[in-house]
């Protein structure tokens, strides 16, 4: 049955969300008051890339099950869900989460929010958030309000699958709160019920405490983090003694307890979640006075940022002194399927490279209109053949299927050194070192690897 709800902020998370809750019947209003951003979802725009997500919102918005406003109005008091999406992004000169946005959208809904109604947390906070919110939730409307949280996992490049069929639906509900469950379980009904694809009753909805609930989500990133730095410590071991990383991984990998997943050894983890979460993670561990619990998680943030120091080295090593060489990095977002630059290890790299004075030229699929308006003095290239000309080291930071698609024969006349430094392990390397290049990846040695 269809629910009435409002998504409040719509970035990467709230128009997934959007989207998906009109996709799979509900009637969404999106709350968003940036004017760029709101005129574009109106018109059918996404104003990020997201593969799918484009072709899906124009389908909410033509069913009519999905509109948009800049702020609530009378139309918000008969809603039955608020769902919560606002960033928290890290505080500037903290490892803390900034929670003002959320603190903002509880203050612009409480006027609106009906007793019946149910706010429901989404985006990632620091365990603790939730109770203070609903506090002043309380305080502010007058009234007691069910508030719930309910973390989303979903991943960019593939936001939409994973917001209709997720691995799990985790909701965290207070004891004295009689409405969140049953109105959370008929808002995901359609997923639970096999609707968009799942195998009906397949996905775990798992009902637990608020705090549990806004840990879940943390502690998931900083597992995934941590596995992710786990295989590049691997490959710093590997690269001082000869073995090789990947082959490493393979071979641990098959032991289930561990798992094949997150064990890409390269340039490491970026974007809006995973460094910005483990260190809002300490931040909060610290406050609570059990810092030392994740205190580990300083060295999955360092071993993290270190293979990105790495990967300059390597182009020192090869160059020398980088003043005026021709670098080229392919890829600038931190993953491929996203045009996300938020800390991305690709272009950390391509940034330091060019503090050191190199001649640095970037080619991404897709995120080089973003970049230009962030960095304009970088250099930058549309056409990815004619970015190797006049190269003297390519670098591939992001493993963008045209990159392992390419074929070296193509622009090996093109540059001035055929080095190329794989960042992503993402390359047929022997068909590149067949073509004379010579590859260097991390965490391999690749005249010892076959
Ligand atoms: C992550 C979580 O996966 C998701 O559940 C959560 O909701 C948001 O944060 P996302 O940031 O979209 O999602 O990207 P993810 O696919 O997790 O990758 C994060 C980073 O790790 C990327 O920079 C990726 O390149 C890197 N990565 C991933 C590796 O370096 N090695 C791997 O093996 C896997």
């Amino acid at each position: 049955m269809s629910i009435k709800m409002t998504v409040i902020g719509l970035g990467y998370l709230g128009a997934t969300h959007a989207v998906a809750m009109a996709e799979i019947g509900h009637q969404v209003i999106g709350i968003e008051p940036d004017a760029r951003k709101l005129e574009a979802l109106r018109a059918g725009k996404l104003p990020f890339h997201e593969p799918g997500l484009d072709t899906a919102l124009v389908k909410a918005i033509a069913s009519g099950n999905l509109t948009f406003q800049s702020e609530h109005d009378e139309s918000s008091r008969s809603a039955q869900v608020h769902f919560l999406c606002v960033g928290t992004p890290q505080l500037p000169g903290s490892y803390a989460a900034d929670t003002k946005y959320l603190h903002s959208a509880i203050e612009a809904l409480a006027p609106f929010v009906s007793s019946d109604a149910v706010v429901a947390g989404k985006s990632t906070v620091p365990v603790g958030t939730a109770a203070e919110l609903s506090s002043k939730l309380d305080r502010l409307s007058g009234h007691e309000v069910s508030l719930c949280w309910n973390p989303e996992f979903l991943r960019e490049g593939t936001a939409l699958q994973d917001s209709l069929t997720p691995d799990r639906i985790v909701i965290g509900v207070d004891t004295a709160d009689q409405l969140s469950e049953s109105l959370m379980r008929r808002v995901y009904q359609p997923i639970l019920d096999g609707s968009t694809g799942a195998t009906p009753g397949s996905i775990p909805f798992l009902v637990m405490d608020v705090a549990t609930s806004e840990l879940v989500k943390v502690a998931a990133n900083s597992f995934l983090a941590t596995k992710i730095s786990f295989i590049n410590a691997m490959a710093e071991i590997a690269e001082a003694s000869g073995a090789d990383a990947v082959r490493l991984a393979e071979a641990i990998g098959f032991d289930n307890r561990i798992g094949s997943q997150f064990l890409r050894n390269g340039i490491g983890f970026g974007g809006g979640c995973l460094p910005k979460d483990i260190r809002a993670f300490m931040a909060r561990a610290n406050e609570l006075g059990v810092g030392q619990a994740v205190d580990f998680l300083a060295d999955v943030d360092a071993v993290n940022l270190r293979r990105r120091e790495r990967v300059v080295a390597l182009a020192k090593r090869q160059l020398g002194e980088l003043q005026g060489k021709r670098i080229l990095v392919l890829g600038a977002s931190f993953k491929p399927d996203s045009d996300d630059l938020r800390d991305s290890p690709a272009l950390d790299v391509a940034l330091q490279l060019k503090s050191l004075g190199a001649d640095v030229v970037v080619h991404d699929p897709i995120a080089l209109n973003a970049l230009r308006e962030q960095q304009p003095t970088l250099g930058t290239h549309d056409d990815l053949t004619s970015a190797f000309e006049g190269a003297e080291l390519v670098i591939l930071g992001t493993e963008w299927q045209e990159y392992k698609k390419l074929d070296p024969q193509s622009v090996s006349g093109l540059v001035r050194n055929k080095t190329i430094i794989d960042g992503r392990n993402a390359l047929d390397y022997s068909a590149w070192q067949a073509k004379g290049w010579n590859v260097i990846a991390l965490g391999r040695n690749l005249e010892h690897s076959e």
